[in-house]
């Protein structure tokens, strides 16, 4: 099943960048740039993943990213990960950035857009790795902040694929974001938004309403509310699934626990991601088999979940049709 699950074209579609910083990069970046990091080796800051929930996974996530700095530095983040995901079978990467955590920082716009662009063609000229940007806003920090992002992001408009929103779910409904999410509809932008995490399944419906996002990343909860379940599948709407993210950030205690299966039976339009996969225990190879460990799936149940990345993903048709042809002749 390895075998298969390795070989099978896999597209990711819930990815942040900044999630894939491995602890060997991260203690080769501070060293290179001079930043303290509480913490003398790579096992120290394995050690120190132990999350209880997302808020103490995004603690150690920003302070990660602290050793990013230069736009080589967002290059070498990027190929880095390109790298490790095409070992694994990926073909396709959606990776969310966040912008406002580097700005915050002193780091330029451009350093991280430049690195980030620059890392994207070269996975396209040496791995045949397609990939498409989608610029998150912070949702724990004031809507204006994210709608000036958005504006000074004016010379990258043309490199971005979508909008998402993502960080401290509680307490920060997508209600908030109307207005610049609009702007993005304007721009030509699609919708993303993180809803369903940790949050309540009226933050999907507000995710739907109010942002009118074509798809939704995580949206476990969506189960406690049957009317959605039902308008979910009939819209076909996909929920980005993170199984191994929500084992680490403890929205199930197991795995064996995970909702997935139930959203399958329910009739969801499902994809398997990894979400930051320098954190919580592997990439998308890593994912998809502990699904297959968990819950005994098929090699056909794979393959439809691995089918509806595809087709949901931002990418061409000629692309499309390549990665649906190799998905189809994948046994
Ligand atoms: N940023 C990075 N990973 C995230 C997650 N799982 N939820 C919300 N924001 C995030
Ligand atoms: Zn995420």
């Amino acid at each position: 099943m390895r075998d298969f699950l390795k070989r099978l074209p896999k597209a990711e579609l819930h990815l942040h960048i900044e999630g894939t910083l491995e602890p060997e990069l991260m203690m080769a970046l501070a060293d290179r740039n001079g930043v303290n990091l509480p913490y003398a080796s790579e096992d120290e800051v394995r050690a120190a993943y132990d999350f209880e929930d997302l808020q103490s996974f995004l603690d150690l996530y920003f302070q990660g990213m602290s050793v990013l700095r230069t736009e080589r530095d967002f290059h070498d983040l990027a190929m880095d990960y390109f790298q490790r995901a095409h070992a694994e079978g990926v073909v396709h990467v959606e990776m969310h950035v966040d912008p406002q955590a580097h700005l915050a920082r002193g780091v330029s716009l451009q350093a991280v857009m430049e690195g980030l662009g620059q890392a994207r063609r070269r996975a396209e000229r040496e791995l045949d790795m397609s990939s498409a940007m989608i610029m998150a806003f912070l949702r724990d920090k004031p809507a204006d902040e994210a709608m000036q992002l958005l504006e000074s992001a004016a010379p990258y408009w043309e490199t971005l694929d979508a909008v998402g929103l993502d960080s401290a779910e509680l307490g920060h409904p997508p209600s908030g974001f109307a207005e610049v999410f609009q702007r993005a509809r304007d721009l030509g932008l699609s919708r993303v938004a993180h809803a369903g995490e940790e949050g309540p399944p009226a933050y999907i419906r507000e995710a739907l309403d109010m942002l009118d996002v074509c798809r939704v990343d995580h949206g476990v909860r969506c189960l406690e509310d049957p009317a959605l379940v039902e308008r979910l599948r009939e819209q076909g709407t996909v929920l980005t699934v993170c199984p191994l993210s929500n084992l680490r950030l403890k929205v199930v205690d197991r795995l064996d626990d995970h909702p997935l299966p139930q959203m399958l039976e329910a009739g969801l339009t499902l994809t398997l991601n990894s979400d930051d996969p320098a954190y919580f225990g592997g990439g998308m190879l890593e994912n998809f088999e502990a699904c297959h460990r968990a819950f005994g799936w098929s090699r056909d149940t794979f393959r439809d979940l691995a089918r509806n990345a595809i087709d949901a993903a931002f990418m061409s048709d000629a692309r499309r049709g390549e990665l649906v042809g190799r998905l189809e002749a994948c046994t």
